[in-house]
């Protein structure tokens, strides 16, 4: 009789129920979208079921906030106006998109989440850090990462890498001064240092591929904890 052959173990993601939160934060320039993009196509070649979504954004409601919110053309808004919007889109992307994809066993891989509101309207704006970090967890329903990627980047640097990107030519937020996202910088990194273990701290001015390495390597760390009986 010839012996059967082990049987195929399933993707990670099947034996992964309730699939995994990826979250990249950090300064306007910080290279996000470039590492999100990285990062999903690193997990898709492994097999991961991954659904890659951004904030504002990720739902045709979120979208239209997006639009609403960093439109420069709107002029000065109003602190809390801006955090009630960014956390309204938070809400329905978070309902309609990110729970569901958690429960199907989905990796989410987002730029910027909760995290963001707490540094740009809590610290930027002056509403203060946990304030609205209150109003997010109302906002989320409690949704908290299971891995949040800081790429920490000073303000000179992030302006420079817009300029070069689209000759700065940037949105509401990102036409604020260095010293404003000096401010949200220290915010990050102070929400960073109260859970070091849910945070993975990068300086954004290393290489984009060395970055991409460490990110990918502390995601399967986090998958191969999370997967295991
Ligand atoms: P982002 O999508 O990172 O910008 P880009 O289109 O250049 O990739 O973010 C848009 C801007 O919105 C950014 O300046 C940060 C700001 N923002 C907040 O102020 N609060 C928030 O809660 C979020 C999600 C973003």
């Amino acid at each position: 009789m010839t012996p059967r052959p082990a049987p195929t173990p399933p993707p990670a993601a099947l034996r992964h129920p309730s699939g995994a939160f990826v979250v990249l934060e950090g300064g306007d320039g910080a290279g996000k979208s470039t590492q999100a993009g990285r990062l999903v196509a690193a997990l898709r070649a492994e097999g991961h079921d991954v659904v890659r979504t951004r904030e504002p954004g990720g739902t045709p409601l979120g979208e239209r906030v997006r639009e609403l919110v960093l439109d420069p053309a709107h002029g000065p808004v109003d602190p809390r106006t801006e955090a009630l919007l960014f956390a309204a889109a938070r809400a329905a992307h978070v309902e309609q998109l990110i729970r569901p994809a958690l429960a199907a066993g989905r990796i989410v891989v987002c730029d910027r989440f909760a995290d963001s509101s707490a540094a740009y309207q809590g610290a930027g704006r002056g509403l203060g850090v946990a304030r609205v970090a209150e109003l997010n967890a109302w906002a989320t329903a409690g949704l908290v990462p299971d891995l949040t990627v800081l790429l920490d980047v000073r303000a000179a640097t992030g302006r420079a890498r817009r300029l070069e990107r689209d000759g700065g030519a940037g949105d509401r937020l990102e036409a604020e001064p260095d010293g404003f996202h000096d401010t949200t910088r220290r915010a990050f990194l102070e929400l960073a240092e109260r859970e070091p273990g849910r945070y993975l701290v990068l300086d954004a001015a290393r290489s984009a591929a060395e970055l991409a390495g460490e990110i990918a390597a502390a995601v399967r760390a986090r998958l191969a904890v999370e997967v295991a009986p």
